[in-house]
Formats: C-alpha cells, structure tokens, sequence
C-alpha cells in the first residue's frame, strides 16, 4: 500500500508470553496450582489495551479507531465478538469503532495493516491489538483448531498435528532438494531462538535451555512427535513454535496525532511501508519457497524504496524453524537453499550484521497466534528505541522489517519500519 500520509508507531505493551514450560505458567505442578489462573483472553487484552495506552500516554478517549486481531477466540475461549471486548478494557473506549479481524496466524498483522489504512483515510489516532489464548486445551486438541488455519477439509488428516506436519512436508521437501543441507544446520534456527529468549523476560521459553546438540538431532528429549510416518523424521519438538497465551498492543498515529497527543517523531517509529497478500488456500503451495511472502515483500521494499541489503533488524514469523529459513529466502536475505548460512556465520544473531527475531521469535519468545504480527512491531519498536535489556542490539537499528504469515504461506503481511530519533 502507497502512503499517501505519513504513519508512526508511537509504541504499545507486550504481555509476558505464557504456556508449558514458563514458569509463571499455572499448571497442576505449579506451587500456585489452585490458588491462582493464567490470564483470561479478556484479561489478556484488556492488560495489552491498558498497557499500551499507559506506556505512550494516550487517553483513551482520544482514540479514533481501534481493530484486534484474534484467530480462535470461539473455539479456545469459546468467545467471539472481539471488538466489543476492546471495549471492556477501558470505559473511554465506550462507542467506538472498533472490529476484529481474521487471518489466521496473521489476525495480527491484518490489525495492524487496517489500522494503518484508516491513517490513509483521515483517522489520526488508532489502536491495535492482537490477543491469542490457546492453553485451555491440550496441545492436540488445540492442533484440531489451529488446522482451521489449513484448508481443513483436505488438509486435516495429514497428522492431527496439522500445521507441523504442513512444515515437516516443507522440511523434508528442503533437505532432499539441497543436499549441502543438513538436519544438523537447521537446530541452529532452534539453538539462536532460544538463546535470545532465553535473555528475554517476557519470553514463553524464558527458562528453557537448548544445547545446539539437543537441537540437532531427535532424542527422547526432543522427540519426532508426528503420527505420519512419512513425515515424522522430519520435524522434532525444538522445531516448532509454542502453544503460547499472550497479547501485544501498540498506538499507531499520523502526524497529527503526534501533534495532539504532545509527542513527536523521535518518539514514535515511522511506517514506510505495508503491504500483504493473500495466496490460494485450495491450492498446495511450492514446499521450497514461500512466494506468497515474497509478493508482500516485493511491493513494501519498492513502496520503501529499500533493498533487502538495507535491513538492519527483522522479525520474521518462524512458526518452525524450517520457515525461518524459507522466510529468509522469500524476503531476500538468502539465495534459495542457502538460509543456514546466515544462522551458522552468526549474522543473523543478535550481535550479526542482520539480527533476526531477537527477542525469541514464534519458537522461543512463544506464538500466541493473533498476537504475533502486533508483537513482532513491537520487537522493532522496542530494539530501535532501546527498550531490550539484556537482547538489545549493540548498534541500534534504523531499518526494520516484519513479516507475518496465516497458514502455510497464505495470509502474509510485511512492513518496513524506520527509526526517526
Ligand atoms: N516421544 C514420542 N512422542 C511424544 C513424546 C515422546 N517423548 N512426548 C510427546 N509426544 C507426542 C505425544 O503424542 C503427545 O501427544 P499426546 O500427549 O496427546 O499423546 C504430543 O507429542 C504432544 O506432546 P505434549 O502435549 O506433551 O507436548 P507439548 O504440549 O509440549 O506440545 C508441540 C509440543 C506439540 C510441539 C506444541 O508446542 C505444538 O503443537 N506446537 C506448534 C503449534 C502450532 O502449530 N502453531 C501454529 C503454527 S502455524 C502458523 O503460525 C500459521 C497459522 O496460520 C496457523
């Protein structure tokens, strides 16, 4: 989308990120067990909603517009009708408009991309958040709903792990295409998420150590968990995102809102670009290359009038490590097969030429799905304004870029984002 008015992120919130293997996750072994619940997905918003409008001091009665980005409410939480319950976080939202969107995994980077055209179309002040809670059912059950995300009629029955066995397709697919590819190079991808998140506060897998061996190779640990035998070998645990609870808000303002709300534009981030496509869900995709993010990717570089060469930080939705490498190559980061270079040469790091999901990503920091796309604006937000602690790069970056992705490469949203001061 061309900009025809200038749009910042002024800054937002960012739930702590919860679930198996957190620490502050209730579960019947936890010390709290029976004496306290993990946050409601009406807690969670509301928490993101306030913590957003707390942290840049916007009142919100001042709010023109606002959208939520949710994939699976109805069946999670059994709550639809997101909007209203914007609402419920603060009485100023009373009467607003406000909806929810839906695009899978990218619910939340649709909010993001809606809220950014209203900007286009006069609104001067918007809020957006993207709020997931999926720990209320098993991680298979919770496999059953997420293949809502696949093309469920036909897709459904590939393991009743749906969505990690589309990715072990495209894992196996990659290994036996690019014979200097290894099972080995792709733990890397695990090993640097958790490293990162594991520095990262807020982070589901904050206190999960991952050996690169552990990442490297199947092991009672780290088991191949698919029932599909064809593509059980080809995807482990440490491969995959997490079945995370968590939310993530964020003020998106013209300059006009800047001006109303008394800030200005070293306190905000600017949106050079957006833009998002939408392949065929019916079809089977391409298993080597994600061309519905490289679509995207394509019209954000030329409306930003950038290269991939000028990016100096990215968050790229790894919802198993083989789409980080596939994303690396679909955003022009790496030629085709040759993605692991990046994570082996450390260049990806935290500390590398082009940091990459430096809080964690969707495998470390954690995927609560509507919320990622809002969050992974934040990460940018947060490493430009050197607001990431022990995960904060050492230079701080002026160039950003997110890319955001429902389904197998379906919904994919990409922005490139600037840091003004
Ligand atoms: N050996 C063999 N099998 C084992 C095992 C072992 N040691 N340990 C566990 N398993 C198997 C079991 O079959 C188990 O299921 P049951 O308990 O129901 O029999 C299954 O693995 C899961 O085990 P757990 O429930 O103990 O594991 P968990 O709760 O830690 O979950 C996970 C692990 C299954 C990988 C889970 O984290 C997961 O599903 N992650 C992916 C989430 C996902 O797909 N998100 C969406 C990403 S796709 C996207 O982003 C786009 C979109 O639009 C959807």
């Amino acid at each position: 989308m061309g900009l025809n008015r200038r749009a910042f992120v002024l800054g937002g919130h960012i739930t702590p990120f919860i679930g198996k293997h957190n620490p502050d996750f209730i579960w019947k072994r936890h010390p709290d067990f029976g004496k306290r619940e993990n946050p409601t997905l009406e807690e969670t918003i509301t928490a993101a909603v306030i913590g957003a409008l707390e942290s840049t001091g916007t009142a919100a009665e001042l709010i023109d517009k606002a959208w939520i980005g949710n994939f699976a409410g109805e069946l999670f939480s059994s709550q639809g009708h997101l909007g209203a319950a914007v609402v419920g976080a603060h009485p100023g939202l009373m009467y607003k408009p406000i909806m929810r969107v839906e695009g899978a995994c990218a619910s939340g980077g649709l909010a993001y991309a809606s809220a950014l055209e209203s900007i286009q179309a006069g609104a001067d002040i918007n809020l957006v958040v993207g709020a997931e809670v999926q720990t209320t059912v098993s991680a298979r059950t919770g496999g059953d709903y997420l293949a809502r995300a696949s093309h469920y009629a036909r897709q459904r029955e590939i393991d009743d792990f749906t969505f990690p066995a589309l990715f072990a397709s495209r894992m196996k697919a990659y290994l036996q295409a690019y014979d200097d590819v290894t099972e080995a190079d792709i733990g890397y991808f695990a090993k640097k998420a958790y490293d990162n998140a594991n520095k990262n506060p807020l982070a589901h897998m904050k206190a999960v150590q991952m050996s690169l061996e552990n990442a490297q190779a199947a092991s009672d640990r780290n088991p191949n968990f698919l029932s599909n035998p064809e593509l059980s070998p080809w995807l482990k645990m440490s491969d995959c995102s997490q079945v995370s609870d968590g939310g993530a808000a964020m003020i998106l303002v013209s300059e006009e809102g800047l001006r109303k709300l008394g800030k200005t534009e070293a306190d905000a981030i600017e949106i050079l670009a957006l833009d998002y496509a939408a392949g065929n869900l019916y079809q089977d995709a391409d298993p080597l290359v994600m061309d519905t993010t490289a679509a995207a990717a394509g019209r954000a570089y030329a409306q930003a009038g950038i290269t991939p060469g000028d990016v100096q930080v990215a968050e790229v939705h790894d919802c198993f490590t083989i789409a980080e490498a596939l994303m690396y190559e679909a955003l022009g980061f790496a030629d085709k097969g040759k993605a692991v270079n990046l994570v082996k040469d450390g260049v990806t790091a935290i500390d590398g030429r082009l940091p990459v999901n430096t809080g964690g990503g969707l495998v470390g920091f954690g995927h609560p799905v509507g919320a990622t796309g809002v969050k992974q604006v934040m990460e940018i937000y947060r490493q430009m304004k050197g607001q990431c602690g022990d995960y904060q790069m050492p230079s701080t970056p002026n160039v950003g870029l997110t890319a955001n992705m429902g389904g197998s490469d379906k919904t994919v949203v990409v922005s490139v984002l600037k840091n003004l001061g």
